[in-house]
């Protein structure tokens, strides 16, 4: 059934905010003192009083065929000129022409000269076009690479400058013209979050341009577009969002909503990777999947992510490495390194993953977590090494080295030193 989320609201809760990340408790059986928590685990929101804040700009319209609302969403946002942003691998799959045989007899202009890990040239190229000709609404449709190219053109419609100058977090200063953003892979969560990861490709590096004000008006959300999406990417683009959804909720900044959409996300990803790369058909699998990476994308809006996200920057612009992969090469080996910070939510995540850990040790059901993991990897065909794509042990000093930079290094449930970076890359090698 279609529905809508929408929450303008900005949620602060006053409190102890360390509490939080520490307060479940274990409730553990009289006859087995040492069993892991199955069914067991309890958080405690009477002891702590959580400090968070939540943020979430973007409206959510969900729905089987919701495509063909698109001419409403358009002109509820005052669009009247719309430039619609995608790939050509989402010409490819006729996407683009749908959305613009959707869109009927308004002037659309296109724009589809972007790459897999866009280039900031392509939003240089992008806001030129639709300067030119006076576009008053950005449509992007396709995965991560089209929705964070067609966010940061709206961007800089009314901003000054160029993107670079932009780099970093909360530096825009205005809100752009409004965009929708229509995702066609299950995975980055672009349609929701503050960020637009773009590449400066001569200089082998990405950078990342997040505030609120990089968030869609709008995310249409039509399972139905990623019917079309090829098994290894749906598996990949899965991978990232399982990596958001679990980095999000081990992280020492999560928080009350982020962990609930976290758990949600999870749960579906669960019932439903398998399913959709397996049957590429299944239309409920498809559902699942793109609401669960929605769900990841507004957990980890708030929260940051961990060592996965850290290594995926790098790997991606030093060595091409398709940003889903990068994560599904990294999860499991990060995961077996971070149990220690937090036994109890990992010990969660295999229960969610069908673990059997009744009767186990909490140290042995968190290290299930990762056993499940790695069949869910081998299960939806994942085998990729890093040595695959060219790294050696002569790389990892520059890998960690960058990875150790990233904002989200401090918020991962085990702080690393570089040695320990370079040795959890070298076990993937
Ligand atoms: N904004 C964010 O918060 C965020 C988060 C994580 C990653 N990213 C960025 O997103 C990018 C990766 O995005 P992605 O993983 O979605 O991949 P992608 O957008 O690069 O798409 C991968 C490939 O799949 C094709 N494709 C997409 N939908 C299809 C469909 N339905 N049918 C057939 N082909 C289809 C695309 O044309 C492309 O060739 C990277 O640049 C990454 O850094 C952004
Ligand atoms: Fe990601």
């Amino acid at each position: 059934m279609p529905y809508k989320y929408q929450s303008r609201t900005h949620y602060v809760l006053d409190g102890i905010l360390s509490g939080w990340n520490n307060c479940a408790k274990l409730v553990v059986s009289p006859e087995a003192p040492n069993q892991a928590p199955f069914q067991c685990i309890e958080r405690t929101m009477t002891s702590t009083i959580p400090t968070f804040s939540y943020h979430n700009p973007t409206a959510i319209e969900f729905g089987w065929g919701s495509l063909a609302r698109l001419p409403e969403l358009v002109k509820s946002v005052g669009g009247t000129r719309a430039l619609v942003v995608g790939d050509p691998g989402v010409v490819k799959a006729g996407l683009v022409e749908r959305v613009v045989g959707v869109l009927g007899g308004m002037p659309v202009t296109i724009f589809t000269d972007i790459e897999s890990d866009p280039d900031a040239r392509s939003v240089d190229a992008g806001v030129e076009l639709a300067k030119s000709k006076e576009c008053d609404v950005m449509i992007g449709v396709g995965g991560g690479s089209a929705m964070d190219v067609a966010k940061v053109i709206g961007v800089m419609m009314t901003n000054p400058g160029n993107i670079r100058d932009y780099a970093g977090m909360g530096k825009i200063g205005k809100p752009g013209v409004p965009v929708i953003a229509i995702p066609t892979t299950s995975g980055t969560g672009s349609e929701l979050t503050i960020w637009s990861v773009l590449s400066e490709k001569e200089k082998k590096q990405k950078f990342g341009v997040g505030s609120v004000l990089n968030c869609a008006r709008i995310a249409l959300l039509d399972p139905e577009l990623t019917m079309s999406l090829p098994p290894a990417i749906t598996a990949a683009t899965g991978i990232d969002a399982l990596t958001h959804a679990l980095e999000s909720y081990v992280s020492t900044a999560t928080q009350p909503i982020s962990e609930a959409m976290s758990v949600q996300s999870m749960t579906l990803i669960a019932r439903s990777l398998r399913l959709a790369v397996a049957q590429p058909g299944n239309k409920q699998a498809r559902s699942d999947m793109l609401l669960a990476s929605t769900l990841a994308a507004m957990a980890f809006n708030s929260t940051r992510l961990g060592l996965v996200h850290a290594y995926a920057m790098p790997l991606g612009s030093r060595f091409h490495i398709p940003h889903g992969l990068a994560n599904a090469i990294m999860l499991p080996v990060v995961m077996r390194y971070n149990l220690p910070g937090n036994l109890v939510k990992f010990a969660r995540i295999a229960e969610i993953f069908g673990e059997p850990i009744a009767g186990l040790s909490l140290r042995d059901a968190a290290e299930r977590s990762v056993v499940a993991i790695e069949s869910l990897k081998a299960d939806v065909g994942i085998t990729a090494k890093l040595g695959e794509f060219g790294i050696t042990e002569a790389d990892l000093d520059a890998v960690a080295g960058e990875a150790m930079l990233s904002g989200n290094v401090a918020v991962n449930p085990r702080q690393p030193t570089l040695e320990t970076m370079k040795a959890l890359l070298r076990a993937e090698l």
